[in-house]
């Protein structure tokens, strides 16, 4: 997924691409580049590696150039390697294109195009865009037309800002199954993926609908639909943003934003929680109380805070929960039941498998819920009903806070759901509200107080090439967002594995100081997880148990202990995790690697 902007206004519109630039970068950051309306017609500057390369190699090599419009990309390549010819803008005879997007016929419409004479530099499938646009701008002179057949040639989705040599000074974007906003401020207009490419200057714009064209100038916006008939657009207004905060002083975004899960726990919870008890809007809890099955979907970590979620609605609620990963439940969904439920985890609200599964649901007719923390995102704007997680902006592309969050929301929607149906009773329900909101921030606080130890644990055990993390129940759960924090942030192989199917294979790979982190909670299956944990020792791992007690079970067992006292078993999991995103940081910054802005990743999966 990328970033794509159109600027055109009295600003210089280089700084006013680059700025917005910079607020999509967590769409991906690959590479980058600019098209602007030169004296000479379209300047394209673009290169791989991070914005900042073209900020450079415009100010050196073309600062003299002054334009109040162009387009501007950043990049998380799907197509084609990141490199500098790969990289977007792409032009095409008097077309310059940006694109958000997968076009999945690519190939054969590449073929057509240089049976007619097209000779293409890259090996993506945007350029395409570029060439289909030009094609049929040059057989008839026609912008809307040459756009709307270009249209009618795609298949996949895309978001594209174009602009055209002889049309100076307008740009033009179309879409389809991907986000693009249109916005006017105070000193010009711009398109963009979304709206934090803006947010800095209007609270409010518009949005497109897929197959409509946008054209827009230095002193208008206008929307035309799918029969070329111009429309008009009631823009969205902005109440609710989170606003980027910076560092703080931080050295890193990551590590500030660990130590703002305390804050964000409490923000995210305590406008569910009335006369100490949890509330939530009426018809949500009855729909949720209702449920035949509840299926959570969503991707990565937040799937992985939706499986704590499945923890607390059986053991609280008594309601049947199943959690989906997004990109296969699009495809291959479950037999669905009309009183079956549905919640959607997005810190972005952008990812696109999970916003496709929201939109097949809805389209059956059933009931939707969305929990996201950003706000007027496209998951939060389409769900039937939004629960807002309250970690404000989370910049890292590892995500921490908002995992945090996702499950104390989950924990506290549970009790909801259970108050409704009646099987908890109102003083359980307090006690544990008062447990989420008050103890636990305090637990995770002393956590945080102790990150030389961790750094510590972590220069001990992540010297290998690979790493283990095994537990059972929701401390499986637990492991398999431990892992994957670790392995995007230090890319060490890491795999998590439920402790009692270890045995049944991959032992076969655990050999002499291989680490292995046991995570331990609750008495159900400690004894089982203590003795998966004596499996690996015997065969000479390294051994470091998490666990949420003072133990002498570890003596044949582990290397090492690290106890995390929480206020109740059930919240374990939602303290411990920020063990493991420290021990991640720390592992991370130990190897040299850029810990806020990982290889190849984006913050936001904007394509399948
Ligand atoms: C989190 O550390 C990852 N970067 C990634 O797995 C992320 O959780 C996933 O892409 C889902 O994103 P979303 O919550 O914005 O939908």
């Amino acid at each position: 997924m990328c970033g794509i902007i159109g600027y055109c206004g009295n600003e210089d519109s280089v700084v006013r691409l680059i700025d917005g630039l910079k607020a999509l970068e967590y769409r991906g950051y690959d590479s980058a580049g600019v098209s602007l309306f030169a004296e000479d017609g379209i300047l394209t500057v673009k290169a791989s590696g991070r914005i900042a390369n073209i900020d450079t190699r415009l100010a050196d090599e073309h600062s003299g150039v002054h334009a109040e419009c162009g387009i501007g990309h950043t990049r998380w390549a799907t197509t084609g390697k990141p490199n500098d010819i790969n990289s977007h803008p792409h032009n095409s005879g008097k077309v310059s294109i940006v694109h958000n997007g997968i076009i999945e016929n690519y190939k054969e419409l590449k073929r057509a195009c240089e049976q007619q004479g097209v000779v293409f530099a890259s090996e993506t499938d945007s350029e395409v865009i570029a060439a289909l646009i030009n094609l049929k701008y040059t057989e008839t002179g026609d912008v809307m037309q040459s756009l709307r057949w270009t249209m009618a040639q795609l298949t996949g989705s895309y978001a594209v800002a174009a602009l055209f040599a002889d049309r100076e000074k307008h740009v033009f974007a179309f879409r389809h199954d991907n986000p693009l906003i249109a916005a006017a401020t105070a000193d010009g207009n711009y398109l963009a993926s979304d709206f934090a490419a803006v947010s800095k200057y209007t609270d409010r714009y518009y949005l497109p609908e897929d197959g409509d064209i946008v054209e827009m100038t230095a002193d208008y916006i206008k929307f035309f639909d799918a029969d070329g008939n111009e429309k008009q657009i009631e823009p969205v207004v902005v109440t609710d943003m989170n606003r980027a905060d910076g560092k703080q002083g931080y050295p890193h975004y990551m590590l500030k934003e660990i130590h703002e899960v305390p804050r964000a726990i409490r923000d995210t919870c305590k406008d569910h929680i009335y006369e100490n008890l949890p509330t939530f809007d009426k018809e949500l809890t009855e729909k949720l109380a209702g449920a035949g099955r509840i299926y959570i979907i969503a991707c990565g970590t937040a799937l992985n805070a939706g499986k704590l979620g499945k923890t607390y609605f059986e053991k609280y609620a008594g309601i049947p929960v199943s959690c989906e990963t997004a990109s296969e439940f699009r495809y291959f969904p479950p037999i669905l039941n009309e009183n079956d439920r549905f919640i959607f985890i997005s810190q972005s609200g952008e990812t696109a498998d999970t916003a496709a599964s929201l939109r097949m649901v809805k389209a059956r007719g059933l009931y939707t819920i969305a929990v996201v923390n950003t706000p007027n995102s496209t998951i939060a704007r389409e769900a039937d009903n939004v629960i807002y997680t309250r970690a404000g902006t989370e910049t890292a592309v590892a995500s921490t806070k908002a995992y945090n969050a996702q499950a104390s929301l989950l924990f506290i929607l549970a009790l909801g759901a259970a108050l409704e149906k009646g099987t908890v009773s109102e003083e359980t329900a307090a006690a544990l509200a008062d447990k989420l909101v008050n103890q636990l921030p305090e637990a995770v606080e002393t956590i945080l107080a102790d990150t030389e130890k961790i750094k510590a644990l972590s220069e001990k055990y992540c010297t290998a090439h690979s790493c283990f993390f095994i537990g059972r129940g929701p401390d499986f759960y637990l492991a398999e967002e431990s892992s994957l924090k670790l392995k995007e942030i230090s890319y060490i192989h890491c795999e998590a594995y439920a402790a009692g199917e270890l045995k049944h294979g991959t032992i076969a790979l655990i050999e002499p100081d291989v680490p292995v982190i046991s995570i331990i909670s609750g008495d159900k299956i400690r004894s089982k997880t203590i003795n998966n944990a004596a499996e690996v020792k015997a065969r000479e791992a390294k051994v470091l148990m998490v666990t949420d007690r003072d133990t002498d079970e570890a003596e044949h067992t582990a290397d090492d202990v690290y106890v995390i006292h929480c206020p109740d078993s059930d919240l374990f999991h939602i303290c411990a995790a920020v063990f493991f995103q420290l021990f991640a940081y720390h592992t991370a910054l130990g190897k040299g690697w850029d810990v806020d802005k990982p290889r190849n990743l984006a913050k936001s999966v904007t394509v399948e």
